[in-house]
């Protein structure tokens, strides 16, 4: 049997879905599904998990209508506020791929504040996707890779976000959808993708759990035989 995953990365989806089977705001089912990455961040310790990284915010949720983009604000900044004395304490690494500088500026100092506060921290990384885009990421990286030199699979990659990462070995999507939504574009070529139709809030560690267990079972081969 394989060893476990290294890297996972989850986008996390259908809390909209959630909150209308139960006639309740979309905001509870956000607020729900941030309930869902606490409970989640606590399953995980012990998992061994060297990264997990988590699709919190895509660039093009920025359509969304003001109200939600406000409720996913506020509720970041709370979650911030809330649990970095448990993350910090337990030794994860916060780290943001994408670019959070175009949050409130209260959104931006409380991010900031976490970033520097784990950044020494030796455990798991927890890599949240704030504002971001893998086709934008991979633009991003090009052009750094051609002002310093050639590029090659190995500068473009050490210019990505996740470029001190370990590579992705799993990928997870929630609620049924199968597509990447401009995800971890890059990093995905050799990862194992699970798709389920559990909706975000609905998320346990025991899910997480099967995805892996799916993924020891597998051969991956890299191209080879
Ligand atoms: C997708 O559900 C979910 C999002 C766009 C936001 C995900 C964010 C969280 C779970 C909160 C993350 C917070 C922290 C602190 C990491 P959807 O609204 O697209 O659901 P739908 O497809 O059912 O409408």
């Amino acid at each position: 049997m394989a060893d476990g995953p290294r890297h996972v990365a989850i986008i996390m989806d259908g809390n909209g879905r959630w909150a209308r089977q139960r006639h309740l705001p979309r905001a509870m089912g956000h607020k729900r599904g941030v309930e869902a990455v606490r409970n989640l961040l606590r399953g995980v310790r012990g998992m061994g998990l060297e990264a997990l990284t988590l699709y919190a915010f895509s660039s093009e949720n920025w359509r969304r209508p003001a109200d939600e983009i406000d409720d996913l604000t506020r509720l970041m900044k709370h979650f911030i506020r809330s649990d970095l004395d448990e993350i910090a304490a337990n030794g994860v690494r916060l780290k943001i791929i994408g670019d959070h500088s175009a949050f409130d500026e209260e959104a931006v100092a409380l991010i900031d504040g976490a970033l520097t506060r784990t950044a020494g921290n030796t455990g798991t990384t927890l890599a949240i996707a704030l504002n971001y885009g893998g086709q934008q990421e991979i633009v991003r990286a090009a052009r750094a890779a051609a002002a310093q030199g050639e590029i090659t699979e190995d500068t473009l990659a050490a210019h990505l976000d996740t470029a001190d990462m370990p590579p992705l070995d799993l990928l997870i999507r929630t609620s049924g959808e199968i597509r990447l939504s401009n995800f971890l574009l890059w990093q995905s070529a050799y990862a194992e993708l699970s798709f389920t139709d559990v909706l975000w809030p609905d998320f346990t560690v025991d899910h997480l759990r099967q995805a892996v267990a799916q993924f020891a079972g597998r051969e991956r081969r890299f191209g080879g035989r």
